[in-house]
């Protein structure tokens, strides 16, 4: 622990513009280490440790998660036939991608954490990123993770129990989804090495896993053999597109399907201040994670074909505990239970990092009670002096093993970890699977929608704005015309739930007048000038 970085490190925690508090920083004002416009700036920004391989394993790692896993069976089945089905998951994956593209022009922009967030605020205004905020922190995010870890539960479970077991209480997988949950948020409460670190590992098995299953699907497709008997897709007899639905309806459910698989492309955005090079990193990220994942996909849902008969696959929820049980017997099906459930886990764990930040900015900024703001259990100066100061020679060891020396554990944004983890925690108990996924798709959609548009809107209002990663203007366009189709016919088939989400966005509007009012008076509190004044006295002293 060398003198220097004692020195930066306390630097960090105690900058000369502390006063200023970056909450009340107004948003969108350019500000000297952020010329685009600031916001955030908390201490975990002055922390550049991510790279390009972090922010890979990250996103990547909230991709591959559930749905590559699970969804097969929704897409084929609205989608009619394996070829169409194939196409839905090129559709998909190449509609994440030009969402993704888009959002790494906004991130080199505004290499700001909090993604949207940051990017509404500037372009359409603070009440934009607020709504998205209230939305994101309150639903989206712990509504996503929730369903992450009940797929989880669910196939832990079935690792145990078997996967022919048809009768399994749905409060036994809720209670294993809830053990995950605490699980991953202790993890990112001790470190934030140790949370990256446990991504790393699990993407590689990820990675094992989807290579294995297309692996053995080449060798099956190449041999023609079947597994007892049974027929499966011949690629070379022409029945790909047999049966294909003509139904736009079904067409749009099964899209939903496949972009839930590919979703989570937007989290690095949510983490660009803290990486060394956002501008040169990010859009590399991307356009490697995408095009990787797209290649799996496609790859994995062709072994399914070539393994597993069609009425199998259209049938399970658990397609590849099918493709498990198929190739290797009993054994296989335990396996690949758990290989999917630590794929969940990981993606749990992805998801739970980029929500604290989200949660964290958002208290920062006022938009959420300051305490959701802080690092460690305390405030920001406690949490340095337990960390240079008292730590033990044990806390040290585990700090250096995790890669945390620096920092020290417990150097997190614990309270936002912890409401993160509260919210999720509801959503698996009273959230009935398919709600929490319309709920997802329709909320999450119209907020992509609208940050995408942003991105056309910003070349126009600010054409001469430095712009490190540009890319055509055709990928938002492409993006925004297919999200709007998802959209209406979301709005048609549910009108209920579309209600419902606007009510909720809506509710948000009240509340962001009087945080921010509350915000101003705590400026002029700190000012002397008596802010905090209620507003009935306010008016007593003017009249008289
Ligand atoms: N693609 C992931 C999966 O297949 C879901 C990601 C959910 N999105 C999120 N932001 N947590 O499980």
């Amino acid at each position: 622990f060398s003198v220097a970085s004692t020195f930066d490190f306390a630097q960090n925690l105690f900058p000369l513009s502390s006063t200023t508090g970056a909450g009340y920083a107004p948003l969108g004002a350019p500000t000297a280490s952020h010329p685009n416009g600031g916001l955030g700036g908390g201490s975990l920004e002055k922390h550049k440790t991510l790279t390009y391989m972090n922010g890979l394993s990250l996103i990547v790692g909230l991709i591959i998660g559930s749905g590559i896993f699970s969804s097969p069976s929704q897409v084929n089945v609205n989608a009619g036939s394996p070829g169409a089905s194939l196409i839905i998951w090129v559709v998909a994956g190449i509609l994440a991608w030009t969402g993704a593209a888009s959002y790494a022009e906004l991130g080199g922009a505004i290499p700001l954490n909090g993604g949207a967030q940051v990017y509404l605020s500037k372009i359409f205004g603070e009440l934009a990123g607020f709504l998205f905020t209230w939305s994101a922190v309150l639903v989206l995010k712990p509504g996503s993770a929730a369903i992450i870890a009940i797929i989880m539960g669910e196939y832990l479970v079935r690792a145990f129990i078997g996967a022919e077991a048809e009768t399994i209480d749905p409060w036994v997988n809720r209670g294993v989804a809830l053990v995950g949950i605490v699980l991953v948020t202790l993890v990112n409460c001790v470190s934030t090495r140790l949370g990256t670190r446990v991504n790393d590992a699990l993407m590689f098995l990820k990675f094992i896993a989807l290579i294995g299953v297309t692996v053995i699907g080449i060798v099956v497709a190449a041999t023609g053999f079947t597994f007892s008997g049974e027929a499966n897709l011949d690629w070379k007899k022409h029945e790909w597109f047999e049966g294909t639905k003509l139904d736009a309806s079904a067409w749009a459910v099964a899209l939903y399907a496949g972009l839930w698989a590919f979703d989570g492309w937007d989290n690095t955005n949510y983490v660009v201040g803290e990486f060394r090079n956002p501008s040169r990193d990010l859009p590399r990220v991307i356009h490697t994670a995408m095009p990787l994942v797209i290649v799996c996909y496609i790859l994995a849902n062709m072994a399914y074909f070539f393994v597993l008969p069609l009425a199998t696959i259209n049938s399970t929820n658990t397609v590849a505990v099918m493709f498990g049980s198929k190739v290797f017997g009993p054994i296989g099906a335990v396996i690949f239970a758990l290989i999917v459930s630590a794929s969940c886990f990981g993606a749990l764990n992805s998801s739970t990092f980029t929500s604290s930040r989200l949660v964290y900015v958002a208290g920062k900024e006022g938009y959420f009670p300051a305490i959701f703001g802080r690092i460690g259990t305390g405030s920001e100066q406690q949490a340095s002096l337990s960390t240079t100061r008292t730590r033990s020679w044990f806390t040290k060891k585990l700090a250096s093993a995790f890669g945390d020396e620096d920092m020290g554990l417990f150097f997190t944004p614990i309270p936002a970890l912890v409401l993160n983890a509260i919210l999720t925690a509801g959503y698996v108990l009273v959230g009935e699977f398919g709600t929490l996924l319309t709920f997802y798709g329709v909320a999450g959609y119209t907020f992509y929608f609208v940050t995408v548009l942003g991105l056309i809107v910003l070349r126009v209002k600010e054409p001469t704005l430095e712009r490190p990663y540009k890319t055509w203007i055709t990928t938002p366009i492409i993006f925004c015309c297919v999200s709007l189709f998802l959209l209406s016919r979301a709005v048609f088939a549910q009108p209920l739930q579309t209600l419902i989400v606007i009510g909720f966005v809506v509710a948000g509007v009240p509340v962001y007048f009087l945080r921010i009012r509350g915000r101003g008076q705590a400026v002029k509190r700190e000012r002397g000038d008596g802010g905090s004044r209620p507003w009935w006295k306010f008016w007593a002293s003017r009249r008289g």
